[in-house]
């Protein structure tokens, strides 16, 4: 019985597997660049030149994050601080200036050490949105948005870590709903911050001013109803007409 099938057939066949095996290969490593740095970036903590520590300096000392991120509300990058800002209690006869731990704070600033370089200070960055992905600290910051709900409660780390994935879902997640987010400005830095702390009477009345309702109705509204960061967060997207985009083109430009 003769073989219907030319002999190159055969070759066909598994070419066309090994091909199939390769686009396999080619979807999995595809899957694995697009997902895995969701989950493996979360709690990504480098070892910085000064083991420099959020807890003493924002949480116990209480120093406010615009101290040493000053560009963060103006501008779409926030900065880490130039040795400048360390200096300024760290420097000669100050605090711990003689610390091995402020080595390379010396080297950068005092010109009368022996291993004086003037090289700033290499912090490693850790948050970092792709290229192809646009993002602005100031439109968020000036919207009621707190540094907390993106890298968690820095006032309280020893070291900083990175707290949320900042992957697209994650940022999607918010711009969906908001109002899981919003809080007064002025508490944008206070990291501890809850909707307890915030006086409803107080609140109304800031409501009242800003959307030219009275007070008493909007507080006759809410009756019944819980006070927590949804019930504020719905106020305040409201007041402020607060709409995140989604579409692609707002954060793919
Ligand atoms: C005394 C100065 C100082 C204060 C105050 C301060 N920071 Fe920082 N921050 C730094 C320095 C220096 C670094 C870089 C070294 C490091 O990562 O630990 C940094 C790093 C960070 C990073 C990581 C940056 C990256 O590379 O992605 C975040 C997020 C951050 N700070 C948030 C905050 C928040 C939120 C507050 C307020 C609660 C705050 N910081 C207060 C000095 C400060
Ligand atoms: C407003 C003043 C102030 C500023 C600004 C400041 N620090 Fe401090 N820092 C302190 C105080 C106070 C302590 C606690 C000293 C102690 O334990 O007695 C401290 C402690 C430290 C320590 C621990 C030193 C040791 O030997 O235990 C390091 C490291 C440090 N700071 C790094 C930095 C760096 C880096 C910056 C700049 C990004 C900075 N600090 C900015 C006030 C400041
Ligand atoms: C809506 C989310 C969001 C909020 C709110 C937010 N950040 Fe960020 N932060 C990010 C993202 C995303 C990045 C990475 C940005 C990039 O690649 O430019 C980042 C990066 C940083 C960096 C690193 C900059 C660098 O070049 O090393 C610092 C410092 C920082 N944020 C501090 C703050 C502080 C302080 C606040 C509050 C005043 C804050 N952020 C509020 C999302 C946020
Ligand atoms: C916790 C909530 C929250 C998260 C997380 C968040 N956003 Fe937003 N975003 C907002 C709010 C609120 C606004 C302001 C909308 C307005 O002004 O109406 C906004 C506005 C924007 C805008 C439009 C303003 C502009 O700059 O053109 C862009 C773009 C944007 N976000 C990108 C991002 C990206 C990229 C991420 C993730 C890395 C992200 N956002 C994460 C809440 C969030
Ligand atoms: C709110 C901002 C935002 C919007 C809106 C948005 N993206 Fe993204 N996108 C991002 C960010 C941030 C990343 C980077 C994620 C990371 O680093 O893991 C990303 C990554 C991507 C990637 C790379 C693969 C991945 O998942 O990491 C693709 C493809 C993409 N976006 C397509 C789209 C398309 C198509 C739309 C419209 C339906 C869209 N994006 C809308 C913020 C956004």
């Amino acid at each position: 019985m003769g073989n219907i099938f030319p002999r190159w057939t055969n070759l066909l066949a598994v070419k066309i597997l090994i091909c199939l095996g390769a686009l396999g290969t080619c979807v999995i490593a595809l899957a694995w660049y697009s997902w895995t740095p969701k989950y493996t970036r979360v709690g990504y903590m480098p070892q910085q030149p000064i083991p420099f520590d959020h807890s003493l300096h924002a949480g116990q000392l209480g120093m406010d994050c615009r101290y040493c991120h000053t560009f963060v509300e103006n501008s779409p990058h926030s900065n880490v601080p130039s040795a400048q800002v360390c200096w300024n209690c760290h420097g000669p006869g100050k605090v711990k200036s003689d610390s091995p731990k402020l080595e390379p704070l010396r080297q950068a600033l005092d010109e009368n050490y022996e291993k004086y370089t003037g090289d700033p200070i290499r912090w490693v960055q850790l948050h970092k949105t792709p290229d192809y992905a646009y993002f602005d600290h100031s439109v968020h910051v000036n919207r009621g948005v707190s540094c907390v709900k993106c890298h968690g409660k820095v006032n309280e780390m020893p070291v900083v870590y990175h707290h949320e994935s900042l992957s697209m879902s994650w940022c999607l997640d918010c711009h969906r709903n908001p109002e899981q987010a919003l809080r007064p400005m002025d508490q944008i830095t206070n990291l501890d911050w809850e909707p307890e702390d915030l006086e409803p009477d107080e609140f109304y009345a800031y409501l009242a001013g800003k959307t030219g309702k009275s007070a008493d109705d909007l507080k006759k509204s809410d009756e019944g109803k819980e006070w927590n960061q949804e019930l504020i967060g719905a106020h305040l997207q409201q007041a402020w007409n607060v709409h995140p985009p989604q579409d692609c083109a707002a954060c793919h430009r």
